[in-house]
């Protein structure tokens, strides 16, 4: 067994020396072995809170040299890890081996002199290095290395994919250029850890928990930080011993778990809002069917979305993750469906009648279900291995799924993830939606109990239909998207040009030509208005031009 940033640093040791040649093979076939014995969901998320409790976040001049600020540091104890990266300026993200070391460095630390403002007395971990010149870099180049916090731009990305050799080359360069990294997810439970700090003024025990894709396994760099203020470990009710007295505290009451679920809210937003430096537009959006408050945590970059009272949720991110360890192609699979779905406005980052994330993951993780052999297990499966501490009742719903991933054993199935991608657009482009629905815990699909469009049960609550938001015209859209991506991806365009232009870059061809918007006009799901369809010969010639057309003038 290892932790989970043992394993980090060895992928990220493979991936560098990968290009170069690797003597080894034995030893990358022991890093395939490795992935299985992963760590369950909550042991995992236990060692990154608890590695962000002893975290701080430090603005730095741009000249900051490494070298000096660890040596500065370390007058008060190990830095077991730190990295940088820029945003709104320079950042480090440092990581003692011991909570104690942020006491000395607090003690240490000087509230800012200001002129004509007066600051309020909280003392947070995120922190300003101040020099006076001598500690900065001097001379020589800057040996701080920057790690992106966001995704690259879309243009060079297109490049990227468009040089590969083949479209399952262009879907794992996909994957490790979208995928969150290490710092990206530490810097998430810090930013957790840091508004947890402001909430424990009033809920001492309390706990933010990252949840959604910063954790599912499924994030994408830039994606937002959905946050779960955890409060049963500050409510926790101690045995009472039959002595005939008991003392109960005196509490507030209100009139249902949703009024007291928007009360806690309403008064962590105003903290965050006072308090949290870093913190910006908050936002209480208490009348949604899930309560949440939105703010921007600028130092981070992250939109975050502070729910509470919200453990099915936690739960939906942990089978998530659950599949998405279960197979490397799982990953790929949805991060490239995804792409492909918010570049032709599939998907949207606001709510409406559009299909979600969350519902375009489950028709992906159903697709995979019903793969012969699966490469995914149903929900049942998932908790008929489960085990007795697996156990897990929320709200009257039986949320138990198996924690240890080394259980999990499929038939191997040897598909190739350009394979799947073409039969998945294959696969909506037929599906009967009209009067089936997905069911991810049978891995099966069953008639409709409602006329919804699109029916998706929910996994953890059976009775819910994830995807109710969706409109007809909506799923019309995705449909005619899938039936042209897969007719896309069997024609030439999908393979790559024999000749390359000369002078200019690699054109646009398989997968980074399917993230082109000419795809969604010509499957006339864009500002068309009704227009006889040409024949196939004269949409594969209009959408080979427009690749062209689009690709030179990036
Ligand atoms: P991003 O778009 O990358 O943020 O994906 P996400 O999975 O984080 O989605 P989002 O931020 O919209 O929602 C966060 C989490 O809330 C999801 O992972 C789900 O666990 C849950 N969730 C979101 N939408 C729904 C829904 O319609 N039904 C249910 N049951 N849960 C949802
Ligand atoms: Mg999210």
């Amino acid at each position: 067994y290892m932790t989970d940033t043992e394993l980090h640093k060895i992928h990220d040791s493979i991936k560098k020396t990968k290009k170069k040649t690797y003597p080894n093979k034995n030893f990358l076939w022991v890093l395939k072995d490795l992935q299985v014995v992963r760590k369950s969901f909550h042991a995992l998320q236990e060692e990154r809170r608890e590695r962000a409790e002893r975290s701080v976040l430090i603005s730095c001049s741009p000249k900051v040299s490494e070298k000096k600020l660890l040596k500065f540091l370390s007058q008060h104890g190990n830095v077991s890890n730190c990295f940088f990266y820029q945003s709104y300026g320079v950042y480090a993200v440092v990581e003692f081996a011991s909570k104690n070391s942020i006491v000395g460095l607090h003690e240490s630390t000087s509230l800012p002199s200001m002129h004509h403002e007066v600051s309020v007395p909280f003392k947070s971990r995120l922190l300003t290095l101040k020099t006076n010149g001598s500690a900065d870099q001097s001379g020589g180049s800057n040996s701080v290395e920057f790690h992106p916090q966001v995704a690259m731009p879309i243009n060079e990305l297109l490049q990227q994919l468009s040089a590969e050799e083949s479209v399952d080359q262009q879907l794992s360069r996909l994957t490790s250029a979208l995928q969150l990294t290490e710092e990206n997810v530490s810097l998430r439970f810090l930013v957790c850890s840091l508004v947890k700090d402001v909430a424990a003024a009033f809920f001492p025990k309390c706990t933010v928990h990252p949840f959604g894709s910063s954790v599912n396994g499924f994030g994408k760099l830039g994606c937002d930080l959905d946050m779960f203020l955890d409060l049963d470990a500050a409510s926790g009710n101690p045995k009472r011993k039959p002595s005939g007295f008991y003392l109960e505290y005196q509490m507030k009451r209100e009139a249902s778990e949703r009024a007291v679920t928007q009360s806690v809210l309403s008064v962590v937003a105003e903290s965050v809002e006072q308090f949290s430096p870093g913190c910006v537009g908050i936002q209480k959006i208490l009348n949604a069917r899930c309560p949440l408050v939105r703010f921007s945590h600028q130092p981070s970059g992250f939109q975050c979305d502070l729910t509470a009272n919200n453990r099915v949720a936690m739960k939906s991110s942990e089978l998530l993750y659950v599949f998405s360890s279960v197979d490397e192609r799982v990953r790929g699979l949805v991060l490239a469906v995804r792409y492909w779905a918010r570049v032709h406005g599939v998907t949207s980052s606001v709510a409406g009648a559009w299909i979600s994330n969350f519902s375009l993951t489950a028709l992906i993780l159903f697709f995979l279900q019903t793969r012969g052999p699966p490469i995914l297990p149903t929900v049942d499966q998932l908790r008929d291995l489960a085990d007795q501490s697996d156990q897990c009742c929320v709200e009257g719903n039986d949320c138990t799924i198996v924690s240890d991933l080394s259980r999990i054993r499929l038939q191997t199935n040897t598909e190739s993830l350009e394979r799947l991608l073409q039969e998945f657009f294959e696969f909506y482009a037929a599906f009967p939606f009209n009067h089936m629905s997905i069911n991810l815990r049978k891995g099966k699909e069953q008639n409709k109990p409602e006329s919804t469009p699109l029916h998706i049960q929910n996994p953890f609550e059976a009775t819910l239909n994830v995807s109710k938001n969706v409109n007809a015209a909506q799923l019309d859209r995705f449909v005619a998207l899938c039936r042209e991506s897969a007719w896309f991806l069997q024609q030439e365009a999908g393979s790559k040009p024999a000749t390359v232009p000369t002078g200019g870059s690699a054109q646009a061809w398989g997968l980074a030509a399917l993230f082109l918007p000419s795809l969604a006009q010509a499957a006339g799901v864009k500002g068309r208005r009704k227009k006889k369809r040409e024949p196939a010969s004269e949409r594969v010639k209009s959408l080979l031009q427009s690749i062209s057309t689009s690709h030179s003038s990036q």
